[in-house]
């Protein structure tokens, strides 16, 4: 529905003021069909379902708010703006407590009329896109994965094709994209489902502590263990275990992790005998895989050993036409967890979360809605509840103009220094906006700087 195609009911008994309204409000472009009374107006409101309704408040025989209890009780949602002279100013605050949307008083001032009637289509027109939006949600997700881009399209199909498999894979990707989900996913759809789902971190062990974490100990084989812990592939079994952060595994421990991935058996620290298992490993890192194999950090043999499948988890800039559905995903839960009432979010507010860059990718964007939903209560998530520096989106909309003239040396400088100063200072942004390594912004700066 267009704004200019609204359909307007106009509730007045008196027909010369009736008539005076109708023209002017469709000179505004709307479509008005009038009402003297209220009965009338019922049963052509049920008939008609116009978009807004404008009633004045003393009719013949059913008052303006007889007619919002009778529409109410009629199960009408439709937005209702009252009329009244000065003596019934207090039965319109007694209307809007019950539901009416707002009240003028006579004479009716038109500017403010035409106000209301447009943000109560423009309301209108929010709703139906967050139907929508809800509608799409429930398409547009498998699992606990939600988006419904191309990108997000390729990833489920790897991770239905995974869920039938029983082979491993590794999940590469920027922090934040959802490689746990992913991970939890395959496991939720496979025929593993039963059985438990266990990440561990490597990232988040002490390094002491790796080892028996990992494998397991019994009592006793160390100063300290007191009681006997099973490994993780014991705790895992019959289940899917995800390895995450499989780029800070110790080296030391990797060629012994990998006998027990071959194997299918595990001996606890200070045990005997070796454990059997049936685990499906999943295996995750948000850093380079080709550095980490160039630089030793990761074992080969246990990177191919890991490796039978690779899952790329895209950034969130690559994706952006995921946003809105992710953001009314998160609205959802939090609404729950924090007991609001948000509607969603204003296409403004929107627009804004779809510029940015989001470093931090889904997690930062959940937390930007979750911040924002506590921050609104209820309705609309408007831009002002938005962080800062999400709202600046540094340098949107700003140009740096070169003369026909200019050296590509002296473009270049232009380009580095004017999109420095458009991020507030920040190095890593910057080079993150021109495709570049931090280091060669570091590198050019300091040649800059020697060149004064
Ligand atoms: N596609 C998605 N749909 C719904 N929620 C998502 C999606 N991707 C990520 N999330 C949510 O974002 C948050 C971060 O996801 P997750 O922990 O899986 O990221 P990660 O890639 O493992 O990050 P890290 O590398 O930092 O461990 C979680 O709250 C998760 O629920
Ligand atoms: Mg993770």
């Amino acid at each position: 529905m267009s704004q200019r195609s609204a359909h307007i009911f106009l509730v007045d008994d008196d027909e010369a003021m009736r008539e005076a309204l109708a023209v002017l409000i469709e000179s505004w472009g709307y479509r008005v069909s009038t009402a003297g009374d209220g009965v009338v107006a019922r049963s052509e409101i049920a008939r008609t379902t116009p978009d807004v309704i404008i009633t004045d408040v003393v009719l013949p025989g059913m008052s303006g708010l007889d007619l919002l209890e009778e529409l109410e009780r009629d199960g009408v949602k439709t937005p209702i703006i009252l009329i009244t002279a000065h003596g019934t100013v207090g039965w319109a605050v007694d209307a809007m407590k019950r539901g009416a949307m707002d009240f003028l008083t006579k004479p009716v001032d038109h500017g403010h009329l035409r106000e209301l009637i447009e943000r109560a289509v423009e309301e209108i027109e929010l709703q139906g896109w967050t139907l929508d939006l809800q509608r799409q949600l429930e398409e547009g997700r498998l699992g606990q994965l939600v988006g419904q881009s191309p990108a997000m399209e390729e990833l489920f199909k790897s991770v239905r094709l995974l869920a039938a498999k029983q082979t491993s894979a590794i999940i590469l990707g920027e922090s934040g994209v959802g490689k746990e989900v992913v991970a939890r996913t395959i496991h939720d759809l496979s025929p593993r489902a039963k059985g438990p789902f266990l990440a561990v971190n490597t990232a988040a062990i002490p390094e002491g502590l790796i080892e028996s974490e990992i494998f397991g100990h019994e009592k006793g084989a160390f100063t300290g263990a007191s009681q006997t812990r099973l490994g993780c592939f014991e705790q895992a079994d019959g289940g899917t275990l995800l390895l995450d952060e499989i780029g800070d595994m110790p080296l030391a421990l990797q060629p012994r992790l990998l006998r027990v991935l071959e194997e299918g058996r595990a001996r606890r620290l200070g045990g005997s005998r070796e454990v059997e298992f049936d685990v499906r490993v999943i295996a995750a890192t948000n850093r380079n895989i080709d550095e980490l194999l160039q630089t030793r950090v990761l074992r080969e043999d246990l990177f191919y050993r890991l490796n039978v499948f690779t899952v790329n988890a895209p950034p969130l800039r690559d994706h952006s036409e995921d946003v809105a559905l992710l953001a009314q995903h998160f609205v959802q839960n939090f609404n729950e967890k924090h007991e609001t009432a948000i509607t969603g979010l204003r296409p403004d507010a929107l627009e804004i979360l779809e510029n940015y860059e989001w470093p931090g990718n889904v997690r930062e964007l959940r937390n930007v809605v979750e911040r924002a939903t506590i921050l609104a209560q209820k309705g609309w998530i408007q831009p002002t509840h938005l962080p800062g520096h999400v709202r600046s989106v540094a340098g949107r909309g700003k140009k740096v103009i070169l003369p026909i003239g200019t050296t590509t040396a002296e473009a270049e400088r232009r380009l580095i220094t004017e999109t420095l100063a458009a991020v507030g200072g920040n190095k890593t942004e910057a080079a993150r906006h021109l495709g570049v390594d931090p280091k060669t912004i570091y590198n050019k700066l300091k040649a800059y700087e020697a060149a004064e």
